[in-house]
């Protein structure tokens, strides 16, 4: 009726924009105040007396931690076959197709002129279908390895990928792979990747190209090396391994034997065997934790990606989690995000049954 008055036809159970919400307040004396989701979900958890996101503890409490890398390019680039040749594995060969179609977490212990260092490697798929993998990956990422094959060059998931990296604002380090192959072409890689802002160090430029071939095993320490750089040139690795476990569940599923299984890659924190934990509207208790080998895990650390085997349903790809001090705080918090998903839900299907669209049919 307000509305009405002011010149606004709405319905009850119609929709409006912001604006028309808060003229709506002033008008009826109550103040309006629009909230993101985002801030939504932290107000949810201040409840509780929860923040995520940050190492908590201050400087003294900050450890150094393994740099998170994702692989990312175009489909048959040969981001597989490369981390295959980092761990001296056998993934890509028994992929259907050979096309990747999930996005694979590993952690890897590298040997550089006698330094044992930690490296956590994010695979992701290049088919053009799994743009929103590629986003993740990105994302929850240090450093973003591009890998380019120098027999094909820049194709358009290179070009996808590396916009993925730079709206993520992540470093990027170039792999030219294939260099084993008959035409490949490295030098012609570079000077194409300059329109996209990637200027290798040898041209004048602060990014770090570096030639490989992943299935002949040629240079691999070399781009590892440039990693290890980036990683300790350009950013801050250090997180508090000592509170209660946050970071993002990367892929999730529903294993006909165990049940949802999500891996997760901690972020800060220690994820346990026996810890509460809430991903999303997911809520469990942390039955199992196994590597990618399928071994068990007892203590998760920070860039440590991990299978987690107890939540009471899949969560989403992509999710943020933590662990809470109890099973009901857990379980109180997804059922929170449950609930405000189903409203916005049938928010969005009264929208559908507005009136005004029932006038323009
Ligand atoms: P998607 O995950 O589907 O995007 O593909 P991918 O980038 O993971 O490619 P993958 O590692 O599956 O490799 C694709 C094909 O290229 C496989 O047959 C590999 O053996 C081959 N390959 C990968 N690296 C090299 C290389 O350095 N030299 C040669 N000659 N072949 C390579
Ligand atoms: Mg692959």
């Amino acid at each position: 009726q307000v509305l009405f008055h002011l010149g606004e036809m709405v319905t009850a159970t119609q929709s409006v924009s912001e604006d028309v919400l808060e003229l709506l307040g002033t008008e009826m004396n109550y103040k309006v105040q629009v909230v993101s989701p985002e801030e939504e979900d932290r107000e949810l958890l201040e409840s509780f007396d929860i923040t995520y996101g940050e190492s908590t503890g201050g400087e003294e409490a900050l450890e150094a931690r393994p740099p998170v890398v994702t692989v990312m390019g175009h489909v048959d680039h040969g981001k597989t076959r490369l981390l295959d040749t980092i761990r001296k594995a056998n993934v890509a060969e028994g992929e259907a197709g050979g096309i990747t179609q999930h996005i694979g977490a590993y952690q890897v212990k590298t040997e550089l002129e006698g330094n044992e260092r930690l490296i956590t490697f994010i695979d992701t798929p290049g088919h053009e279908a799994f743009t929103a993998m590629r986003a993740r990956g990105a994302q929850a990422t240090d450093i973003a390895v591009i890998v380019v094959a120098a027999d094909d060059g820049v194709m358009p998931q290179t070009v996808e990928a590396i916009n993925h990296a730079q709206a993520a604002n992540v470093p990027i380090v170039v792999a030219v792979n294939k260099i084993d192959k008959e035409g490949a072409n490295p030098a012609k890689i570079r000077q194409q990747l300059t329109e996209y802002g990637l200027v290798a160090e040898e041209y004048g430029g602060d990014t770090m190209f570096v030639d490989i071939s992943a299935k002949q095993n040629i240079n691999i320490d070399g781009l590892l090396e440039a990693i290890l750089l980036t990683a300790d040139a350009a950013l801050d690795l250090r997180a508090n391994p000592k509170m209660e476990a946050q970071g993002v569940a990367i892929e999730a599923h529903l294993d006909r034997g165990r049940g949802p299984v999500a891996t997760v890659l901690v972020q800060r924190g220690s994820l346990r065997v026996g810890d509460s934990i809430v991903a999303g509207d997911a809520y469990g208790r942390v039955r199992r934790m196994v590597d990618e080998y399928n071994d068990d895990v007892t203590v998760a650390l920070p860039s440590r990606p991990v299978q987690v085997i107890g939540f009471t349903s899949v969560p989403g790809a992509g999710d943020t989690f933590l662990v809470v001090d109890e099973d009901r705080v857990a379980r109180q918090i997804a059922e929170r995000r449950q609930a405000r998903t189903r409203n916005a839900q049938n928010a969005a299907k009264f929208k559908r049954y507005s009136l005004e669209d029932l006038d323009s049919a």
